[in-house]
This record gives structure tokens, sequence and C-alpha cells, in this order.
């Protein structure tokens, strides 16, 4: 039984709709239901436009769910709001696709590290560059990169430093939202051991996002399979779909030779 002290995380009933311009709506999502339990990999696929991000956003409290309830450790967050909410978000930290945009480019890697510490007043200012190196050492780049800039790294040295930056407040759940998506297949597999490992040592569950369906099925405990804004089926292993919708996305993705045949159906991911 995985009763409700048993779960980080519960979305219930979770639909958004947005008014269209020009009149109507959309639903980008339809009464959604799903937990996430500690130190879990959750996984959420679907094609593009099937209500993915929303529904990310909407547990990240970046955006207000038209109708149900988010609880978080078995309390009603759905509508929190000032020091509260502050404090929540200490909890849930996210990591995006494009580490280049979600860094400021302004910025050095030992500030860009330090500041949700410092804004918390975990650290003072004294003790940025030692707290930066401790934690460039965690994600296995080398403590000198503390004092560049973003665009001096590469795209899989950029994304250690975001999930550092995420790591660094010790959440309880990352959602990482396409977060290996833009990086090369051999630099992909390096940030996945990075997360299998923090994850073991911090006990922290992720909220996986990713139109690779053949990475999110080795990587996930549990799968959400979307479409539409709907669940079609919550799922441990891809390859065991019972929807015929699942059944196709995942066709020719699972072959007799795993991992040879990586061709993603194109009419389903543009
Ligand atoms: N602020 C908004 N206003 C209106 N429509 C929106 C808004 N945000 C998202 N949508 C719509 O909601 C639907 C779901 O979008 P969402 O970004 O959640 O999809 P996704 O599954 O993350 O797709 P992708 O795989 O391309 O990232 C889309 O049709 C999108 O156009
Ligand atoms: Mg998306």
């Amino acid at each position: 039984m995985n009763g409700p002290s048993e779960e980080l995380l519960r979305m219930e009933g979770i639909t958004k709709v947005f008014p269209l311009e020009g009149g109507g709506t959309l639903t980008a999502c339809d009464h959604i239901t799903f937990s996430v339990r500690p130190g879990e990999t959750f996984g959420i696929v679907g094609e593009s436009g099937s209500g993915k991000s929303t529904l990310a956003r909407i547990l990240t409290r970046l955006e207000t769910p038209t109708e149900g309830r988010i609880l978080y450790r078995g309390e009603d967050i759905t509508h929190l709001s000032g020091e509260a909410l502050r404090q929540h978000r200490r909890a849930v930290q996210m990591v995006f696709q494009d580490p280049s945009t979600a860094l400021d480019p302004k910025m050095r890697v030992r500030d860009i590290l330090c500041e949700p510490l410092l804004n918390f007043g975990l650290i003072r200012s004294s003790e940025t560059d030692a707290k930066a190196r401790e934690l460039l050492r965690l994600v296995d780049l080398p403590e000198d990169f503390a004092g560049r800039f973003p665009h001096h790294m590469s795209g899989g040295q950029r994304q250690r430093v975001a999930i550092a930056r995420a790591v660094a407040l010790a959440p309880e759940l990352i959602v990482l939202d396409e977060a290996t998506s833009a990086l090369d297949v051999s630099v992909q597999a390096r940030i996945i051991d990075l997360l299998r490992r923090l994850q073991r040592e911090r006990h922290i569950a992720y909220l996986f996002i990713c139109h690779d369906l053949f990475l999110a099925n080795n990587f996930c405990d549990r799968i959400l399979v979307m479409q539409h804004g709907k669940e079609v089926e919550t799922i441990h292993d891809l390859r065991e779909a019972k929807s015929a919708y699942a059944r196709k996305l995942t066709a020719s993705v699972f072959t007799l030779e795993e991992g040879k045949n990586k061709v993603l159906p194109p009419e389903l991911f543009q």
C-alpha cells in the first residue's frame, strides 16, 4: 500500500484551461492525478503540446491550476503564497532544457551557485567562494570554474552548474524539464550518471520530463504517458504499455536490439 505518508508530492485532479486569443479555450492539463514518492524518479512523456511543461509549472507553483489540488507531504500548497511559498521553493527545485538561458550570462559561476543560498540566509558572503568550490566538486567540475562566466563553458558543463545550483538548497524534489535534451548523447549519459549519484547520496526525488522514451524508460521508476492534456497510462516499463496510444508511441523505440534503434516516430515528435 502506498498511503499518503509515503507521498512526497500529490497532484490531484489537476486541470489547466488557457483562454485563447480570439476566443475559446485550450485545456492543457485535464484532471491529471499522480504522486511522487521520496527518492523516486517519476517520468512524464508525451508528444509535443501534451501538457508536460504546464504540469511542471503548476507543480512548481509558477502557474496556478484552474482546478485540482497540489499536496506536498500531505499539505495543500495549491494557493500557498508569501513566505510560506518562498520556503516551499527551497524543497522543490527546477532545471530547464537550455542552461544558456537559465543561467545569467553576466554572473560568474560562484555567484550563480551561491545566490539562492545567500537569499535564504544559509551562508554569509565571505563563505561564497568555499561553497561554490564545494558545489563544483559535487558535480565533478574543476573548482576554478567558480570564476568563469556561463558562456565560457560547454553545454554539459553549464547543465552541471544548473544542477549544482538546484542541489545547493538540499531540495527533496527536482523537476527536470527536458534538462538533458539539448546535450549530445555521451554528455547526456554522464549527466544521467551524475543525477543518479546525487539521488543515491541525497535521496532526491526527480520529476523527469523527456521526449526521449528510451532514456526515460531507463532512468525512471514510473512514467506517466500524456496525450492532449490527459493521462493515457502510468507504467513502470514503457515496453509493457497497454494503451494503444503508448504502444504506438513506443513501437519504433524499443526493438529486439534495444539501444541501436532510437529513432522516434517523426509525426509524434517535431
Ligand atoms: N500561457 C499559455 N497560454 C496559452 N496556451 C498555453 C500556454 N502555455 C501552454 N499553452 C498550451 O498548452 C499546451 C501544452 O503546452 P506544454 O508546454 O505544457 O506542452 P509540452 O508537453 O511541454 O510540449 P513540448 O514537448 O513541446 O515541450 C500547448 O498547446 C500550448 O500551446
Ligand atoms: Mg515542454
